[in-house]
């Protein structure tokens, strides 16, 4: 009885906060493929800049970017967690925890993808990241010569005032793109 007390107030004194909620640790996630992604949300490596030349890419070398990116083409690339709900026609678009969309910017349709100049990525957090975003972070990395770093890691106003404008696309824009428009 007393037992019960105690995890009652416990449930009550620490918040009671659902198991989906973010608790500021590291996420681990099951990948399709047997293996795990583990992470720690909002921070982002290098890695990843390599990895996503690997993931799947969608819209076609011609699509030049909507705004921003003048004179340049854009790339998006989709995690294995993200791809199979880019590719599924449900409605509402809620993409999975763990996945990662990239947009690289390249000079030229023919430039390929390991010779980007930026690559920008979303990733969703675990539920109760941040819910003015849905709970995407958002990174921005920019290559100057052989050297990336990352000037947005994290939280962004700035990013999510722009792709909250797709809503209904679960903040992704190039599913709105894919979805709407007429193929570019
Ligand atoms: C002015 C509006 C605008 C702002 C601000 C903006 N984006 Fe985007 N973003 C877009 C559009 C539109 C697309 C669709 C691809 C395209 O047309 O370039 C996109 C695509 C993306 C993609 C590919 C996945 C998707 O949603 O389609 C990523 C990743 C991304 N943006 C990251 C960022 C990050 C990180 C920031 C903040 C530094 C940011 N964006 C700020 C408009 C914006």
């Amino acid at each position: 009885m007393r037992l019960v007390l105690v995890a009652l107030l416990c449930l009550v004194a620490c918040g009671g906060a659902p198991m989906s909620t973010f608790d500021g640790g590291p996420a681990t996630v099951s990948m399709p493929d047997g293996g795990s992604l583990t992470w720690t949300p909002g921070q982002y490596s290098l890695d990843l800049i390599t990895e996503a030349q690997t993931w799947r890419q969608v819209l076609p070398a011609t699509y030049p970017g909507t705004g921003g990116h003048s004179g340049q083409r854009v790339r998006v690339l989709f995690n294995a967690l993200a791809a199979p709900t880019y590719d599924s026609m449900t409605e509402p678009v809620q993409f999975q925890v763990g996945s990662v969309i990239a947009k690289a910017v390249v000079a030229a349709e023919a430039t390929p993808l390991d010779q980007a100049t930026r690559y920008y990525f979303m990733r969703k957090e675990p539920a109760g990241w941040d819910t003015a975003s849905n709970d995407w972070s958002w990174g921005v990395a920019n290559r100057s010569g052989t050297t990336w770093t990352y000037s947005t890691m994290g939280r962004s106003s700035l990013c999510t005032g722009c792709h909250q404008a797709d809503a209904r696309w679960d903040f992704a824009r190039t599913v709105q793109v894919f979805r709407t428009q007429t193929p570019p």
